[in-house]
C-alpha cells in the first residue's frame, strides 16, 4: 500500500507556486510545533471588476515535508482568483479530503496551508487598517503562540530555518 495518493505524489513531484514574492500584499510565517518545520506564504491582493478583493497571485516556501509541501501547493491552485472570505473558508479537513486522506502521524504536517494563509490575510488587514475578525485574531494568537513555542522547543532549528531563508533573498 502506498503511504500517499497520487494526488499528494502529483503536488509533491511538481508544486505549484513555489517561490518568493516581490512587494506581497501580506505574508503568512508558521511553524509546526511537533518537527519546527516553518512555512512562508505569500498573498497578493487586486480588487476585480466588481470591486471585491481577490488573491490575484500566491507563493509559499516551506522546510516541512511531503505533505506540507504538497498540502500547501494544492491550496494555493484552490485560492487563486478567490476573494479573501472564499480563501478564508477552505479547511483543513477540505485539503486531506482532496488527498483522499493522509497518514495519521502527517496530520500535523497538513495544517501548515491554512495557518500560513490565516497569517498572510492577517498581514494583509493589519496593513491596511482593515477590521479583524474575532476568527482570524483567534488563529493569528494561536500561530503566535505556537511560533513562540516553537523558538524555545527547536531553537537550533528553527535559526538555521530562518538564517537559509534570509540568505535567499
Ligand atoms: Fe515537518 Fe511534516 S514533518 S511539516
Amino acid at each position: 500500500m502506498n503511504l500517499y495518493s497520487k494526488e499528494v505524489m502529483k503536488h509533491f513531484k511538481k508544486p505549484q507556486n513555489v517561490g518568493k514574492m516581490e512587494n506581497p500584499s501580506g505574508t503568512g510565517k508558521v511553524g509546526n510545533l511537533k518537527c519546527g518545520d516553518i512555512m512562508y506564504l505569500y498573498i497578493k491582493v487586486k480588487k476585480d471588476k466588481k470591486g471585491r478583493e481577490v488573491i490575484k497571485d500566491v507563493k509559499f516556501e516551506t522546510f516541512g515535508c511531503t505533505i506540507a509541501i504538497a498540502n500547501t501547493s494544492l491550496l494555493t491552485t484552490m485560492i487563486k482568483g478567490k476573494t479573501i472570505d472564499q480563501a478564508l473558508k477552505i479547511k483543513r479537513e477540505d485539503l486531506v479530503k482532496r488527498f483522499g486522506g493522509v497518514p495519521f502521524v502527517k496530520i500535523h504536517c497538513s495544517m501548515l496551508a491554512v495557518d500560513a494563509l490565516s497569517e498572510a490575510v492577517y498581514d494583509y488587514f493589519k496593513k491596511n487598517n482593515r477590521r479583524i475578525t474575532k476568527d482570524l485574531k483567534i488563529r493569528h494568537e494561536s500561530s503566535e503562540r505556537i511560533g513562540k513555542e516553537i523558538k524555545e522547543k527547536h531553537k537550533e532549528l528553527v535559526e538555521l530555518e530562518e538564517k537559509i531563508h534570509e540568505d535567499k533573498k
